[in-house]
């Protein structure tokens, strides 16, 4: 894979509002990068375009029309000097409740942020994508995509599919112009990672990544055009480890599914 040249791209970056957003606009303007941030309106939004000097899409990703919304701001966006190259799929929540205490309707609309949109977006945008000399596409998962993890069941599905859908579209697109990412966090410190969750992090002593280190890492992967990786330590081993040898990792998950029931019964009941 070639090396990306930052100075040639302009992406549109989904959850840019968020900490993980924030920090990677942030870290990819300063690269030389141009970036549209989307999100819903807010004023971390606003505040972050007039730092950054960045233009801002005010979009609800739930909507039925927010693919198209984004493929026709690219399509415009050819009479500009800057036409938009990628997209990177970085909004996403998070709910944190046994699979059986869930509301059904709140796991839908995470599937559908999660998962169905940037698939629904990818599919809009592709093909004007591929008209161009050099585009990419990133989808932002998670090491819960890898490892399912209790108290996670909808998150670690949309993940997982996510996961399996840009390795796919990365195969099929390997013979045109467009690069195509994939990247797996661990925990990190932003608004997404609250509750019961983060004191489990804190009660298990579970390394927590600041939002920085994750934007300049995604930003590595991107420069140096690797396909995926997964971001930390020992979560580099955890992944390989889950998927050869399952069993062992149902061991050493029992300790965390016993502290998370307590804490969630703790938090909602
Ligand atoms: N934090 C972690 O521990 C962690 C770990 C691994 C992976 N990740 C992944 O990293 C990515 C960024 O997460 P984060 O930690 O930065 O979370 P965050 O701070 O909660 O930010 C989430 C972003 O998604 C946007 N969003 C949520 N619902 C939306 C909607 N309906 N339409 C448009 N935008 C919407 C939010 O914007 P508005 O609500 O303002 O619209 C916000 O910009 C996610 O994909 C997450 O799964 C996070």
């Amino acid at each position: 894979m070639s090396q990306l040249d930052f100075s040639q791209h302009h992406v549109l970056l989904t959850g840019a509002s968020g900490g993980v957003g924030q920090a990677l606009a942030t870290e990819l303007v300063r690269r030389g990068m141009r970036v549209t941030l989307v999100a819903r309106p807010s004023s971390a939004l606003q505040d972050l375009a007039q730092r950054l000097n960045q233009q801002v899409i005010e979009l609800d990703l739930l909507n039925a029309d927010a693919a198209q919304q984004l493929r026709q701001y690219a399509q415009q966006s050819l009479s500009t000097t800057r036409p938009v190259t990628g997209i990177i799929h970085n909004a996403g929540s998070a709910y944190t409740r046994l699979f059986e205490h869930s509301d059904w309707p709140q796991q839908q609309r995470l599937l559908m942020l999660n998962l169905m949109s940037p698939m629904a977006i990818t599919h809009a945008l592709l093909p004007y994508l591929k008209q161009r000399p050099e585009a990419l596409v990133m989808t932002i998962g998670s090491v819960f995509g890898a490892i399912g993890y209790p108290s996670q069941a909808a998150y670690c599905a949309s993940k997982a599919g996510l996961q399996r859908f840009t390795e796919a579209l990365h195969r099929e697109c390997s013979d045109s112009t467009v690069q195509v990412f994939h990247c797996q966090p661990r925990a990190i410190e932003t608004a997404l990672n609250h509750g019961a969750m983060a004191q489990l992090n804190q009660q298990l002593g579970s390394a927590v990544d600041s939002p920085q280190w994750v934007a300049q890492q995604i930003c590595q992967q991107l420069q140096h055009g690797k396909p995926r990786r997964v971001l930390g330590w020992p979560e580099r081993i955890f992944v390989p480890l889950n998927a050869l040898f399952p069993r062992l990792v149902d061991g050493a998950l029992r300790k965390p599914y016993r502290l998370i029931s307590q804490l969630l019964k703790e938090h909602y009941s």
